[in-house]
């Protein structure tokens, strides 16, 4: 799966240190070259040797310890790899990675590199809660570094929660996984302008992928909706953003216009859009109401209240009896009215389901009007609410488009939007008219 590949692997200074002698081993089984680079703290849990013995190559340690004349290591090293995996990543290389420091052999070469970045952390359960964690992850996420989240579990320093580096098979799958998609995302770049034609020459750009959606206006909902039930207690969901941010910043990269209508989040939204915050799903009803007849293709990612309290107490609740019983009524279903009123749009749905997921997610497609509908577990710990990382079964009206194995949701983002590409009507005949075209002749 991973011949031919080439891996620069970074071990930093952490006790899984030892876990990443096997990943190295499971990686070169798989096929890939491995190049090992670590830093000194690393060298303080595990020796050099052992990954010179296990990659058959020399391992980096020291950026002036330059033992080729002919080559700078660290701008070879960053040039010739396919993938770069950091594993395990400390808070400290995080930080200085998001930060753009770059004073070992191993920042140096990942701020060097153009190959994409994965990245294994693993610390202390309160190390990784910690906000400056957090938000030196999410400023890397927004570069497109892609995460395996750390697993729950017993750690090294006693405490027992988030933060075990994910095990060597776990991480290899996700690099094949990743290896398979960044497979598929080539060919259909490539197919993509034969598949268009001579209509390709009437779009320019169409076929690379930073141009597929130039001139396009996109409008991704992102986040959970809020419902108030006084001024100080609410019915929320557990979406983070994650989800839609990452649509709406891969559409920005595919040179679209984007309008992010963002409900309650966890994490901070991409640049280089217009953002607009609401809390209610009736607050998003209206902003996206407002904002169709733009929309060229619209995303609907965000976890909406299905309902709200039929009363919301202006001041806060006093206790009373024994029980105290909320009355819901029914929200307006926002994709359904989308589709209701749909005239050149590409409406996309995204299916929160736990059980029947083809069954339920059609049924959606088809009540709603959409042209395609993604469905994702969310039962599950390592995909769907809140994690980095998701897994999606994407159908329309014939059925299953493609099955996106668990890789980072940014990596779901661009291959969704490739196939949102596709399905766009191109050429001038049967082309689907932008938003402004639409207006042009009204
Ligand atoms: O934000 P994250 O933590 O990254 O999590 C991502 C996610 C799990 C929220 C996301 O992947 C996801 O599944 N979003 C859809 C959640 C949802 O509301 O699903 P649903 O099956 O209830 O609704 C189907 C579709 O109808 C959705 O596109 C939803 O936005 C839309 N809807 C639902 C209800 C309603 N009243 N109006 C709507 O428009």
């Amino acid at each position: 799966m991973l011949q031919g590949k080439t891996i620069v692997l970074g071990v930093t200074g952490g006790i899984a240190a030892y876990k990443a002698a096997a990943l190295c081993s499971k990686l070169k089984q798989e096929g890939a070259e491995v190049h090992v680079i670590m830093t000194s703290s690393a060298t303080q849990f595990i020796s050099e040797l052992t990954f010179q013995t296990l990659s058959r190559q020399n391992v980096y340690t020291d950026t002036f310890d330059e033992r080729d004349a002919s080559v700078v290591s660290h701008i070879h090293l960053a040039d010739h790899a396919d993938l770069v995996l950091i594993a395990p990543a400390t808070a400290n290389v995080i930080a200085k990675m998001a930060h753009g420091l770059a004073d070992d052999m191993l920042t140096t070469t990942v701020l060097a590199t153009m190959a994409p970045i994965l990245v294994a952390p693993a610390m202390n359960v309160h190390m990784y809660a910690h906000p400056a964690v957090q938000q030196n992850m999410d400023v890397l996420r927004q570069r497109g570094v892609m995460f395996i989240e750390p697993e729950e579990g017993l750690l090294a320093c006693g405490y027992t929660g988030k933060g075990r580096m994910a095990e060597p098979e776990h991480i290899v799958e996700h690099v094949k996984q990743w290896c398979a998609t960044a497979k598929e995302q080539a060919v259909s770049e490539v197919a993509l302008p034969s598949k268009l034609g001579h209509d390709a020459e009437l779009q320019p750009g169409l076929g690379g992928g930073e141009e597929l959606l130039s001139g396009r206006t996109v409008l991704v909902t992102a986040g959970g909706t809020l419902e108030r039930i006084d001024p100080v207690r609410y019915i929320t969901n557990d979406s983070s953003g994650k989800m839609g941010f990452a649509v709406a910043d891969a559409a920005r990269s595919m040179g679209a216009k984007v309008i992010l209508i963002a409900g309650q989040t966890q994490v901070a939204p991409p640049e280089g859009m217009e953002v607009i915050a609401v809390e209610s799903t009736q607050d998003m009803f209206d902003a996206v109401t407002s904002q169709y007849d733009n929309a060229d293709i619209v995303i609907m990612t965000a976890a909406v209240a299905d309902y709200r309290p039929v009363n919301r107490a202006t001041q806060k609740l006093k206790k009373t009896g024994e029980k105290l019983i909320i009355e819901l009524e029914r929200n307006p279903d926002i994709l359904e009215e989308l589709g209701k009123r749909k005239m050149h749009q590409f409406l996309v749905g995204f299916a929160a389901e736990t059980e029947h997921v083809e069954q339920y997610a059609i049924d959606k497609l088809r009540r709603k009007r959409l042209d395609l509908i993604v469905a994702n577990d969310v039962s599950r710990s390592d995909a769907g609410f809140r994690s980095d990382n998701n897994e999606v079964l994407i159908y329309e009206e014939q059925g299953l488009v493609e099955r996106i194995p668990l890789m980072a949701k940014t990596g779901i983002a661009k291959r969704l939007l490739h196939i949102v590409a596709e399905r766009l009507p191109a050429g001038s005949g049967q082309r689907m008219l932008t938003a402004e075209e639409v207006r042009s002749l009204e």
